[in-house]
């Protein structure tokens, strides 16, 4: 072959495999742990269908809902490898990756409303938190809404004494850990995809959640009663690999934070009514006596749980807490 036809053949071969890379989509495995009918399980289908339009189709956003790829602990391990490149972790299972003040979340009446939440995620609190998730190889690029916990057992739980003995299914969280030891419970670390198990065998005797969490796993079929304490939050961190974001072509990315903006309004837009809908839910399956706490026994419960703010500002860090709280005390909250 002569000179300029080996050329000619090697042009082309370069513009095919140039064409080829130009047509292959960016993959981004989006894995999580709960249900698809839930505000993190929505919110992920809404990302998905956004960032696919807005890069138009230069990006496919797989989605793996219910652990179908990992569970809890593996699901963070596998992207710092880049097995997966989004994760939207519940904001309780940041301790064990070494960041342990995403655990003030878990704090119990912590937040006395959803606007102090949001003051916390969109301001500087939320944005200095994500830092800290920098040098574990992650970027974090929003915060999700789930809602308010309820507490669930075999047997009525309508006073902290009511909580003493039974084995109860917690996150991987200290300060959760904390809370149901100061309510003379013993709490055990469990990954999500177990639980519905543990309860239905005994292993665990009861569990928080969120209604939406509860009913989408059939929790409330194995659990006799639920009380609608309101006791602490649930919500999400969405990350991603960090070497894969810094990576991508910035228009690529400035597309991608625009998907995750709109999906994030979306995801808080209707985390409160999927909660609404999931408690109609198990109140029409019957099979689990709700309770609303009164006044006197509300109180008792924040007085029993309440100490662990104190408890935990060690391990938090105290600035971090009080930080928070102020942002409650300019809202009017004592
Ligand atoms: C749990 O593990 O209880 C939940 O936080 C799971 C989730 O992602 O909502």
């Amino acid at each position: 072959m002569n000179r300029s036809i080996v050329h000619l053949v090697l042009a082309a071969a370069l513009a095919c495999t140039g064409s080829a890379f130009a047509q292959a989509p960016i993959v981004i495995k989006f894995s999580h742990v709960v249900a698809h009918d839930t505000p993190k399980g929505k919110g992920a289908e809404r990302f998905k269908e956004l960032a696919e339009k807005a890069t138009n189709g230069r990006v496919k956003v797989e989605v793996y809902p219910n652990s179908t790829l990992y569970k809890d602990k593996e699901e963070l391990e596998a992207l710092q490898l880049g097995a997966v490149q989004m994760l939207a972790p519940s904001l309780a299972k940041f301790g064990p990756l070494g960041v342990k003040e995403f655990e003030v979340f878990d704090l119990p009446y912590i937040f006395p409303s959803k606007d102090v939440l949001y003051r916390v995620t969109e301001g500087p609190i939320g944005k200095n938190l994500f830092k800290k998730l920098e040098s574990k190889g992650i970027t974090g690029l929003a915060y999700w809404d789930n809602g308010f916990k309820v507490m669930s057992a075999n047997k009525p739980l309508r006073t902290p004494a009511d909580f003493k003995g039974l084995k109860m299914r917690i996150q991987s969280s200290k300060v959760l850990d904390a809370q149901f030891r100061a309510l003379g419970a013993n709490p055990q670390v469990m990954a999500f995809s177990e639980v519905y198990q543990a309860l239905q065998t005994g292993v665990v005797d009861g569990t928080e959640n969120t209604p939406s969490n509860i009913y989408t796993q059939k929790m409330h079929e194995v659990q006799t009663n639920l009380t609608m304490s309101n006791h602490g939050y649930i919500g999400y961190a969405v990350i991603v690999n960090k070497k894969f974001w810094d990576g991508l072509p910035p228009d690529i990315r400035t597309a991608l934070e625009g998907a995750m903006k709109d999906a994030t309004k979306y995801t808080n837009a209707i985390a409160q009514q999927e909660n609404d809908q999931a408690m109609e839910g198990i109140k029409k399956a019957g099979k689990t006596t709700i309770y609303q706490l009164n006044d006197a026994q509300r109180e008792e419960w924040r007085k029993a749980m309440l100490p662990v703010q104190k408890e935990m500002a060690g391990r938090i860090g105290a600035d971090l807490v009080n930080s928070v709280n102020k942002e409650s005390a300019a809202l009017g909250f004592k």
